[in-house]
C-alpha cells in the first residue's frame, strides 16, 4: 500500500545494518575521494558528483587537485583558469560557486576548511545533503543525507507518493533520511546508501535481486519499483533562439567573454544578436569590410528552464582593417578559444567552423 502525502513513513528494521553490511562488501571503496579526510577533497568531489557521474568525474578530480593541491590555493587562483579546469563538466556555477567558496573561507574562516553542516552549508554552492556529506565523510558527523540518489532508494523502499521537488513530498523524504540514519558507521552507511542508489537501484533497471533492502521494499513489493521516485510534472519549455556571430579574420575567431550573472555567466563566447542584420552590423563595425556572410547549421541546446537554438553566421573579414578594441572582447585562434572555458554548444560551433 502506498502511502500518503504528509505522512512520515516508520523506518523500516535493520534498514541501515543491511545498508552497512551490503556496503562492506559490494559497495565502493577504491574512489579517489574514499582514500582521504580532508574535508577540502571530499567537497570538492562532492561538489563535481552534484550533476555528473563517478566515471567521468575521476579524472577532472584528479587534474583539479594536481593544480589547486588546497583550499589555498584554489581561492589565490584566476577565475578563468578554474573554469577552464571545469570546462567539459558543465553546469558552470558549480565552478564559479568553488571559487567563491575558497576565497571566502580564506578571508573569513582563516583559510581552515570547515567540517560543521551549518558553516558548510553557508558556503555557495553547498546544500543541505552535500554539507551532510561532507561532514560525514570528513569527521564523522551525525548527518543524513539525501541526494537524487538517495531519494530514488527511499522513494521507492517507502512508496513515497508525489515528485521529490516538491517541498511537502522532500520533507517526507528528510524525516525519513533522517530517521534512518544509524548510530554509528555513519561513513559506511552514507557511502553505502549512496551506492546503492548508483548500481543496483538505479532509475530504469533495478537489480532488485542483489539488493540488501528488498525484502522490506514496498515498491518491490507490489511490483512499482520504476513508479518511484514519480516523474517531474510535465510542462513545456519555453524555445529562445539568439544569431551568434562567428566573425573570422586571419584565421582568428572573435570570442567576448559573457557578463558573470546569467546563462553560462564568465565563459568565453561568440557575440550574440536578435538578428542576422544586427549580428552584421556589429561585425562590420568589428572589421571594416565583409568579404562573406554563411549561415553555419543551428545548433540546438537544452537548459533546465528553456530550449535554446543557436543560428552561428559565419562573416569573414576581407582583410586589413584595425578592429576595434573594448574590454572583454578578444581575437583568439582556435587553439586559443578551445582551451577557454567556453559552453558546450559553443565549443562544438568554434571547433568545426572553416577559418579561411
Ligand atoms: N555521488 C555523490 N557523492 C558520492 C560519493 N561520495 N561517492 C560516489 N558517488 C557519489
Amino acid at each position: 500500500m502506498s502511502r500518503a502525502k504528509g505522512k512520515a513513513a516508520p523506518p523500516a528494521a535493520g534498514f541501515a545494518s543491511r545498508v552497512v553490511a551490503w556496503q562492506r562488501i559490494h559497495g565502493r571503496h577504491d574512489l579517489p575521494w574514499q582514500q582521504t579526510r580532508d574535508p577540502y577533497r571530499i567537497w570538492l568531489s562532492e561538489v563535481m558528483l552534484q550533476q555528473t557521474q563517478v566515471g567521468t568525474v575521476i579524472p577532472y578530480y584528479e587534474r583539479f587537485l594536481q593544480r589547486f593541491p588546497e583550499v589555498a590555493s584554489l581561492g589565490a587562483a584566476d577565475i578563468d583558469e578554474v573554469l577552464a579546469l571545469w570546462s567539459g563538466l558543465g553546469y558552470y556555477s558549480r565552478g564559479r560557486n568553488l571559487h567563491a567558496a575558497a576565497v571566502r573561507i580564506a578571508r573569513e574562516l582563516g583559510g581552515r576548511f570547515p567540517t560543521d553542516r551549518a558553516t558548510l552549508e553557508s558556503l555557495p554552492g553547498v546544500g543541505r545533503s552535500t554539507a551532510a556529506a561532507i561532514a560525514a565523510f570528513s569527521v564523522g558527523a551525525h548527518e543524513a543525507i539525501l541526494d537524487g540518489n538517495v531519494k530514488r532508494v527511499l522513494a521507492r523502499h517507502f512508496a513515497i507518493e508525489g515528485f521529490p521537488g516538491v517541498s511537502s513530498v522532500e520533507k517526507q523524504l528528510w524525516a525519513l533520511a533522517e530517521s534512518l540514519l544509524p548510530a554509528g558507521d555513519v561513513e559506511a552507511y552514507t557511502q553505502g546508501v549512496m551506492d546503492l542508489g548508483a548500481t543496483l537501484c538505479t532509475r530504469s533497471r533495478p537489480r532488485c535481486v542483489d539488493c540488501p533492502v528488498a525484502n522490506s521494499c514496498e515498491a518491490h513489493r507490489s511490483g512499482r519499483e520504476v513508479q518511484f521516485p514519480s516523474a517531474r510534472p510535465k510542462k513545456v519549455l519555453p524555445h529562445k533562439t539568439t544569431v551568434m556571430l562567428v566573425l573570422v579574420r586571419e584565421g582568428r575567431l572573435l570570442l567576448t567573454r559573457r557578463p558573470p550573472s546569467g546563462i553560462w555567466g564568465e565563459l568565453w563566447s561568440f557575440p550574440e544578436f536578435d538578428s542576422a542584420h544586427a549580428a552584421t552590423e556589429y561585425a562590420v563595425r568589428q572589421v571594416g569590410r565583409l568579404s562573406g556572410e554563411t549561415e553555419l547549421p543551428p545548433v540546438a541546446h537544452g537548459f533546465s528552464h528553456y530550449r535554446l537554438t543557436i543560428q552561428p553566421l559565419r562573416c569573414v573579414s576581407s582583410g586589413h582593417e584595425i578592429t576595434v578594441s573594448e574590454p572583454g572582447v578578444r581575437w583568439m585562434s582556435r587553439e586559443e578559444a578551445l582551451a577557454s572555458s567556453l559552453p558546450a554548444p559553443v565549443r562544438v560551433i568554434a571547433s568545426d567552423v572553416e577559418l579561411d
